[in-house]
């Protein structure tokens, strides 16, 4: 892209007002209140990709068109060079969103009435997968000491055990909410019972980018044995922000997986990603690593911020510093909140977070709180907290 294509860009006003001014979702809803409550950050995108979108609106590209960019090529080099994982772009295909890989899983690995694992408390569409689509949920709690979360690998092996009905695993990897990353010898050991239990893996990477020094990303579809049994989700939007124009990919390792998923008609998925977005994924996957190196040391720098801020001034918040994404998993069970959480906090601090029950019952007294923006931002969103939260 030439350099003078960038200096010509105007730059987006990515504060509060300007995100009302282009009406997004996040910062609507709750009208003037400071909104924390969806999984966006507000950091914008790469100058790479806002060039890619002015040119083709420019040259008014709003027509049908062939196959998008080489989406899988630059997903296979992304990888390669983020995590380490070289996926055949062969063996992939492209979804609008990440959400509809996962019901395409549902949709071919299992019939009705097979059990799905969860772990909880989770992203709320995953709660939605059994109620529309007649499969049985099946909840693999995660467990809390003081460390932080935990996923408890004893309690899998027992679920698989003893319920032969179950068919299919969604991981949310790394986890949304308490931003918690599997270890390699987790992942083996999920391999090892899927293997055992002929149990497929749908694995969510759609935070894979956002994890932070001291834990590493490791990429399911690298671990020996996972080529049989697991379809990997993963796009830009999270760590781009631009989760309004729709592209994902469903990569597998295996050319049966991948049959599987071709076998729900084109037509049913709506053709594919949207131009847009295929092509502001292309312009992030080829020029983004340096733009997410920096992304990266804000997002570090404000989990400290909120987990330092909140033990020091808020003590009776109960957090944990995650390993990864931009999201926080604030416990005010301390307070004994008279309503639901996320009101309780917004009336008192004008603080709009997403409710922690929505995540499943582990999520009482809980409010995910995001911190994807501007330090000054947080800092003033962690004031109002202060400021309006008893401290002791
Ligand atoms: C774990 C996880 N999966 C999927 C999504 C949604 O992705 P998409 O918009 O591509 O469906 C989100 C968004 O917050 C998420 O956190």
């Amino acid at each position: 892209m030439p350099e003078s294509l960038y200096e010509n860009l105007p730059v987006p006003d990515l504060s509060p007002d300007g995100r009302r001014q282009v009406r997004m979702a996040k910062w609507t809803r709750y009208g003037d209140a400071q909104a924390a409550w969806l999984a966006e950050h507000d950091l914008g995108a790469p100058p790479e990709v806002r060039a890619r979108l002015h040119e083709l609106v420019a040259g008014g590209a709003f027509g049908y068109h062939f196959e998008p960019e080489n989406v899988l090529g630059s997903f296979s080099q992304w990888t390669t060079q983020r995590h380490g994982w070289t996926p055949d772009p062969e063996l992939g295909i492209l979804t609008e969103n990440v959400l509809q890989g996962i019901w395409l899983g549902v949709e071919v690995f299992t019939q009705p009435g097979d059990g799905v694992v969860i772990s909880t408390p989770i992203y709320p569409p995953f709660l939605d997968i059994s109620p529309s689509t007649a499969r049985r949920q099946v909840e693999w709690p995660m467990y809390r000491d003081d460390q932080g979360w935990h996923n408890d690998l004893d309690g899998l092996e027992s679920l698989l055990a003893g319920d032969p009905g179950i068919r299919l695993m969604v991981l949310c990897h790394p986890h949304n909410p308490t931003g918690v990353v599997f270890t390699e010898a987790e992942l083996a050991r999920i391999v090892a019972l899927a293997t055992q239990h002929n149990v497929k893996i749908i694995s969510d990477e759609i935070h894979g980018d956002l994890v932070h020094p001291g834990a590493k990303h490791i990429p399911m579809l690298t671990i020996p044995g996972a080529e049989a049994c697991t379809v990997t989700l993963a796009s830009g939007v999270k760590t781009f922000g631009f989760g309004g124009i729709k592209c994902a990919v469903a990569q597998t390792a295996n050319e049966n997986l991948l049959e599987n998923l071709q076998s729900v008609s084109a037509k049913l998925l709506g053709g594919g990603a949207n131009r847009m977005g295929a092509e502001a994924t292309v312009a992030a996957w080829d020029n983004g690593q340096s733009w997410v190196d920096e992304l990266k040391l804000i997002l570090d720098a404000n989990r400290h911020c909120l987990v330092d801020r909140l033990a020091a001034e808020l003590p009776r918040v109960r957090v944990h510093l995650p390993q990864a994404t931009f999201l926080g998993w604030l416990d005010f069970s301390a307070y004994s909140p008279d309503d639901r959480t996320d009101k309780w906090l917004l009336r008192h601090t004008g603080i709009a977070g997403q409710d922690g029950e929505n995540f499943g019952a582990q999520g009482a007294n809980h409010v995910r709180f995001t911190f994807g923006v501007a330090p000054e931002l947080l800092n003033q969103m962690i004031d109002q907290m202060v400021e309006g939260l008893p401290g002791i």
